[in-house]
């Protein structure tokens, strides 16, 4: 007798254990910033890309967890301060909270994810008291000779606690880019728990949601994006583990993100933008399963229009190469299976990419130099969050005939 298929049993959330709907499965996916060496791809790690909706809390997050230490190794490649831009805006983070916040010179800051201290190096340099934690030790190293103090290991319960012991409370704790990589969030809010003095604030920014929906922006989805916020989710989120939120803020760094700002309850006032957020969420429908099923069938055809364009300059004899090894073209790569034969090299700025293949598809990444050396026929922009930036930069590209190639949120030439 053939009985009812069995499927596999819903995953539930990592935050309410409420049951988690997948909307997109991208497929086999490496860690996106593994660059293997060309003698090192057998050692590759895939997971499968999957990404889900919990029914109950309604946090975006995904089904499975690439391992944090293969994520975040001591060679890990990502560097802050490769764009101006970013340079530029996390100098202005460091002079609000050195102006508003850490105005007693015995007030300590600590943030997450340093990185090559692009924040921390600044306000270092002013006298601020504080200590970035970052198990990148490549990236912290620069962070050093920026002049920023730096404990190399993750952040966590035990970390903070031993932080706290050594150096008293943090009047500030802060992190971009790091916190929606947690698949384990708790401990970084236990960790803020032990840390945070009872008046201080943890502020964190990451990807919003609702631009990543609205603009198609589906290659934010990669192993380290293991959440994917909107104010409701993180409302909900921050609550359950003892904080309020009481301050949000759109900032337009990588495509669309937000600056989150977390107290102890009743410790600052709630701002309106919260609750003011959180309602343009529910008219959006943000929160909805629907919105999301949607969005991948457009992800779909996006995916297929790239494949069919790429073929065709191919077939025409037209030289396409990738511009910048974003994290995020990892996405785009291997779920579009797009390799070598349709994308010869990628050209990239940074020193620990180039000379290393692309992740899963193992497309070789070049120095900046190879980008005009020839200039090729077309420019796939990877880095689409630095578009501004870059194509400012490359003029010339466009003057002497060139074309960019973009992805989001359609794909279209200009
Ligand atoms: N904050 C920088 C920025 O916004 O450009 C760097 C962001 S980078 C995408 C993420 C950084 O977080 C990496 O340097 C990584 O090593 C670090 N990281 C990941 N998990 C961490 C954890 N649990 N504790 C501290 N740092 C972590
Ligand atoms: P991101 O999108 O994760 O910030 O990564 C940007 C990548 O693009 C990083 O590897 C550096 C590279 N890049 C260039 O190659 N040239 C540039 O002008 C900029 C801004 C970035
Ligand atoms: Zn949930």
């Amino acid at each position: 007798m053939n009985g009812p298929e069995l499927v596999s049993v819903a995953p539930t959330c990592r935050l309410c254990a409420g049951p988690v709907r997948e909307w997109m499965d991208l497929g086999r996916q490496p860690a996106s910033n593994a660059f293997p060496r060309p003698d090192e791809t057998d050692a590759e790690r895939f997971f499968r890309l999957a990404v889900g909706i919990c029914a109950e809390c309604t946090m975006v997050q995904q089904l499975e967890a690439m391992p944090t230490d293969h994520m975040f190794r001591a060679d890990y490649p990502y560097r802050s301060s490769t764009s101006d831009g970013l340079r530029r805006h996390f100098e202005a983070v460091a002079g609000w909270l050195r102006d508003t916040e850490l105005t007693d010179r015995a007030d300590l800051v600590v943030e997450i994810g340093c990185n090559d201290g692009a924040m921390l190096g600044v306000l270092g340099a002013s006298g601020v008291r504080h200590l970035g934690v970052d198990p990148s030790a490549g990236a912290a190293r620069t962070a050093v000779a920026r002049g920023a103090e730096v404990r190399v290991g993750f952040f966590d319960e035990v970390s903070a606690a031993a932080i706290r012991a050594e150096r008293g409370p943090a009047k500030v704790v802060f992190s971009a880019n790091t916190i929606s990589h947690v698949a384990d969030i708790g401990t970084v809010f236990r960790g803020v728990d032990r840390l945070l003095t009872s008046d201080g604030i943890f502020v964190f920014e990451d990807r919003y949601v609702a631009d990543i929906v609205e603009y198609a922006y589906f290659d934010q989805i990669y192993d380290e994006h293991f959440y994917l916020f909107s104010v409701r989710a993180v409302d909900a989120m921050v609550a359950r583990f003892g904080f309020e939120l009481v301050d949000v803020e759109r900032i337009p760094i990588h495509g669309g993100s937000l600056r989150f700002t977390v107290a102890r309850p009743g410790a600052r006032p709630r701002r309106a933008s919260v609750g003011r957020m959180i309602d343009e969420e529910a008219q959006t429908a943000i929160g909805e399963y629907d919105t999301y099923l949607r969005f991948a069938r457009q992800i779909e055809r996006v995916g297929a229009d790239l494949v069919a364009l790429l073929t065709d300059l191919r077939d025409a004899g037209r030289r396409v190469v990738g511009y910048g090894a974003t994290s995020k073209s990892a996405t785009v790569t291997n779920f579009c299976g797009i390799g070598p034969d349709l994308v010869p090299f990628i050209c990239d700025t940074t020193p620990e990419k180039q000379g290393r293949l692309s992740p899963g598809m193992h497309i070789p990444v070049r120095p900046h130099a190879a980008f005009a050396d020839p200039y090729p026929d077309y420019a796939l922009l990877f880095a689409w969050n630095h578009a501004e930036e870059i194509m400012a930069k490359e003029r010339h590209f466009v003057a002497q005939g060139g074309r960019w190639i973009l992805y989001v949120p359609h794909v279209h030439i200009v």
